[in-house]
């Protein structure tokens, strides 16, 4: 398994209290694979890829529990000097926001070129062919010609193109994309989103794409895990997740997927905000929204249970839901 991380906890010390962001959370990726981290606005998404990464605010964020098992490594047990080595180079990040992740006074190139500079101790003129090298790869239009220009000079596509160019650069074996197509409008994001999972298979990365649309993982994940609350409550294929969702949660954001064929209907929403992570809920965090809750629902925290449902279905198909069979022929 490239990426192994198990039971994570993370915590936020404010003035308020202590926030309990991320609560337990396992997930695993392998190379060539896509994993979808879906969840509602504060749902611990970020946050967990930030831990992954390593680049989690402490303080005020800590690292509570857990392990981070990248290629058999637990990275939290390395020293930082070991864990720059590996960003960047052997895993990387591409974030919502292009515009301040590059740098507005360099030029494309001199950034992309940068990497190679530094990392793999180019001249100035072999980083600046491998600048244009990239810049190809991520489809921008006359990179030779362009490879000059500022980031601003770019439209907000082939800037988020720019940022993908950056985190190949090194060839690493992990990407995780947190929201790397929100900003943009919707036809830019279906092409920054096929471009990102073409170059995954052509490299064999595992792609860790975090997301609140579920809309958009249908054609380029392989498994979904549905995060509430620092939890994940569901995780399973994609097809099957779309086919029959096992929580009421992950069917509540289902139903509330805008549909060509349903034009004119209203939308569903799920009733209710996420939780306030100083005061989480007991029993099952999502129990206030829940249509299903149930008196256990509201004492006792559900585990991840195994959907064995028909013989033959997938491996690994978990809900935290007291209710999952209900939900899933329901
Ligand atoms: N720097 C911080 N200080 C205090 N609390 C924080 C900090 N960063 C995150 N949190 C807490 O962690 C929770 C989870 O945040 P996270 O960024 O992981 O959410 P998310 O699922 O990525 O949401 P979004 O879809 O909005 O990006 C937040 O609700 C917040 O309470
Ligand atoms: S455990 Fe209960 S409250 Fe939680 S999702 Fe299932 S039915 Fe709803
Ligand atoms: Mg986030």
């Amino acid at each position: 398994m490239l990426l192994e991380v198990r039971d994570l906890q993370v915590e936020f010390h404010t003035r308020d209290g202590v926030a309990r962001a991320v609560n337990g959370v396992s997930y695993a990726v392998d190379a060539g694979e896509t994993l979808a981290v879906l969840g509602e606005s504060g749902s611990g998404k970020s946050v967990t890829a930030q831990a992954v990464m390593g680049i989690l605010d402490m303080p005020p964020g800590r690292i509570t529990g857990g392990q981070v098992l990248f290629q058999g490594r637990d990275l939290l047990r390395l020293k930082e000097e070991q864990r720059r080595r590996i960003r960047g180079a052997e895993m990387a990040m591409i974030f919502q926001d292009a515009l301040s992740s590059l740098n507005p006074v360099l030029t494309v190139g001199a950034q992309l070129g940068e990497m190679f500079i530094v990392h793999r101790g180019m001249s100035r003129k072999q980083a600046r062919a491998k600048a244009v090298e990239l810049m190809d790869r991520v489809r921008i239009p006359a990179a030779r010609e362009r490879v000059d220009d500022y980031p601003h000079q770019f439209s907000g596509g082939m800037r988020q193109r720019i940022m993908i160019a950056m985190a190949l650069a090194l060839e690493p074996s992990l990407i995780i994309a947190d929201e790397p197509t929100t900003a943009l409008d919707v036809t830019v994001q279906a092409q920054v989103m096929d471009l990102l999972a073409e170059l995954r298979r052509e490299l064999n990365m595992g792609l860790i794409l975090i997301t609140h649309d579920l809309g958009v993982v249908a054609d380029v994940a392989d498994r979904i895990a549905v995060m509430y609350a620092g939890r994940i409550v569901e995780t399973a294929p994609v097809y099957e997740i779309y086919r029959a969702p096992a929580h009421p949660y992950t069917r509540g954001l289902l139903r509330s997927i805008p549909r060509l064929d349903q034009k004119g209907r209203e939308l569903y929403a799920i009733k209710g905000l996420p939780p306030n992570l100083l005061r989480i809920p007991p029993g099952c965090a999502f129990n206030p929204r829940c249509p299903m809750a149930q008196d256990v629902c509201r004492t006792e925290v559900p585990p991840l249970f195994e959907v064995a449902e028909a013989p033959g279905a997938a491996e690994g198909r978990r809900s935290a839901c007291y209710f999952w069979e209900e939900t899933l022929h329901g």
